[in-house]
């Protein structure tokens, strides 16, 4: 996918900063969103585990990801990073407690591929906003790479998902099912 390379500072690190809003408006928030995700650090790889190994947090899933399957979802994700210049981040935080990841993915649905926004929060940090911040800085930096359309591929019973999407203006456009039969639906929004 030819998109542009976002133009940060933090890009020769690999990676672009995901700008909270609330964090531009409010400097001295206790909440804020932090990106980093490296291949070659296993402090990573291992909060990965804990996150996307969780049977809770990987409910809406076929089964939660074993330690290999995460190496491979961070390795695609630099892969993602060094094409796009966006990808998943891991979210911090201001005291520095991971809370979990979200960000930007190219998914193939029915044959067409659209950007989607992710978020997968520990369920220790659930329920306090974070999934919608992170997920609305998301949506800006789609934007910001002149995006045209944003969707999010959620399970019908995967009702925080379908909540969040919900409040970031993304509305259902359709039910589809995988190859192995399972249904979910893409929600979406147009960015411009
Ligand atoms: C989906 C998920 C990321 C949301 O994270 P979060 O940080 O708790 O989300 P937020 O706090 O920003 O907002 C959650 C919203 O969903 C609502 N919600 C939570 N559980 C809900 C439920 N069972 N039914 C309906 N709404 C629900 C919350 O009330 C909140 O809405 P509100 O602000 O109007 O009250 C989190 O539940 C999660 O990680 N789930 C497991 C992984 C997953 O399924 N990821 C999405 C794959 S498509």
């Amino acid at each position: 996918m030819n998109t542009p390379r976002a133009k940060s500072d933090d890009d020769v690190q690999h990676y672009v900063k995901l700008n909270s809003t609330r964090v531009n408006v409010r400097p001295d928030a206790r909440k804020h969103v932090q990106a980093h995700l490296s291949a070659d650090d296993h402090g990573d790889l291992d909060l990965l585990v804990t996150l996307l190994g969780s049977p809770e947090v990987m409910a809406f899933y076929p089964r939660p990801k074993t330690r290999d399957e995460v190496a491979d979802w961070i390795a695609w994700n630099e892969c993602n990073y060094a094409r796009d210049g966006f990808g998943l981040w891991l979210l911090h935080d201001h005291d520095g407690a991971f809370v979990g990841e979200c960000g930007l993915t190219w998914q193939q649905v029915d044959g067409k591929e659209d950007l989607e926004v992710g978020y997968h929060v520990l369920p220790e940090h659930q329920g306090l906003g974070f999934a919608t911040e992170a997920a609305e800085a998301s949506r800006e930096l789609a934007r910001v790479h002149g995006i045209p359309k944003l969707i999010a591929i959620i399970r019908p019973e995967n009702h925080a998902s379908r909540r969040v999407a919900e409040k970031l203006g993304l509305t259902v456009e359709k039910t589809t099912f995988t190859s192995t039969g399972m249904e979910f639906q893409v929600h979406s929004t147009r960015l411009r």
